[in-house]
């Protein structure tokens, strides 16, 4: 199959919107990352979806839309506190997880009676929703365990002749995935932190349940290998010696002859010598934005071994910190 790449001009947008109502997957930029989109209130384009992606057929789609009121279309109920984080923060990095009605279809939701559903601000992907007349069901765009794509380039290196269409809206702003929060159990619960900070949420509707060290996968998602790249990834936690325990873990890698980098916030950065560096910006939300595409960039550098600055778990620190853990497998200096 040929996978072409539109940019967004109002000719290309509804030749987007036509491939997703007849049932074909289109690519499409939001804010977070990029999604895989097909019309969610069709089982086989789910189907499509997961196998371009490589992905698990019991690991959910989130279902995007373009309006407000479609929720009611796809949900049963939307509890108060699921209002108003739909009225205070959509459109924007943020998903809630409601009880499901039958329109939706098992092979969206990976036979759960929940449904997923956000509603993303990047203008590109409003107007290609919209369009369709359909919600979207969409991943993120990589192929199933590599790190999710930022830029329509990520997504054709992934995919290229696996999907009909990519519609290239530029770089993603925000740079990680939604927020996901469950607001089908009896307190909402966070089910995988993101481009929404979850101090932000919780000023709105009080407390969310936070799940840590959790035995079994929150959502379907959590339990699968994520965000790898080829090279070797490291994590150095936040704390005691830092900027030592980074020299250090670099200089045993090269020294085993390895191609080595290292990825750093600004003040780590300059403290790390002749060593090989990437600058993940000035705070989190730069390391949130750069951190899944510098990790494309080492396997296309040929970089064996990546040590990264870790992150607090406040704010945006807690999805860096996230994906981070994941990307290395667990692996930290
Ligand atoms: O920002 C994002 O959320 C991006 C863009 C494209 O919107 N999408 C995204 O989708 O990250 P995906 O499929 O890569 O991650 C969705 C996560 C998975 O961990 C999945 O298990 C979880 O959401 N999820 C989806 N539906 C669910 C449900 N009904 N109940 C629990 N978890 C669900
Ligand atoms: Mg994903």
């Amino acid at each position: 199959m040929k996978t072409e790449i539109y940019l967004p001009t109002t000719e290309n947008l509804e030749i987007c919107a036509e491939l997703l109502r007849s049932g074909e997957l289109v690519a499409f930029p939001t804010e977070t990352v990029y999604g895989l989109g097909g019309n969610a209130l069709d089982p086989l384009a789910a189907k499509k979806i997961y196998a371009a992606k490589g992905r698990p057929s019991d690991n959910p789609l989130i279902v995007h839309i373009a309006d407000k009121e479609t929720v009611n279309v796809l949900a049963v109920r939307v509890p108060e506190k699921a209002q108003i984080v739909m009225e205070r923060f959509m459109p924007g990095p943020v998903t809630i997880v409601l009880p499901k009605k039958d329109v939706v279809p098992d092979a969206v939701t990976g036979g759960l009676k929940t449904v997923a559903v956000r509603m993303p601000s990047n203008p590109v992907a409003l107007a290609l929703i919209s369009r369709s007349g359909v919600p979207v069901c969409a991943p993120s765009a990589n192929t199933s365990t590599r790190p999710s794509p930022t830029s329509a380039a990520h997504v054709y290196n992934d995919l290229c002749g696996k999907i009909p269409a990519i519609l290239d809206g530029g770089d993603c702003e925000v740079g990680v995935e939604s927020t996901v929060i469950d607001f089908t159990t009896e307190k909402p619960r966070l089910l995988r932190a993101g481009g929404m900070p979850i101090e932000t949420l919780e000023a709105a509707i009080g407390e969310i349940e936070i799940v840590r060290n959790s035995k079994v996968a929150l959502c379907p998602g959590m339990k699968y290998k994520h965000y790898s790249p080829l090279a070797d990834v490291f994590v150095a936690l936040p704390g005691e010696g830092l900027k030592e325990r980074m020299r250090a873990a670099y200089d045993a890698l090269a020294g085993e002859g390895k191609k080595t980098l290292i990825i750093a916030l600004e003040d780590t950065a300059a403290e790390m010598g002749e060593r090989n560096v990437r600058l993940a910006g000035k705070d989190y939300a730069d390391y949130a934005h750069n951190l899944f595409a510098f990790l494309r960039d080492a396997d296309a550098d040929g970089y064996e071994a990546v040590v990264c600055e870790g992150a607090d778990e406040r704010l945006l620190g807690a999805s860096v910190a996230n994906r981070l853990i994941k990307a290395a497998g667990g692996k930290t200096v």
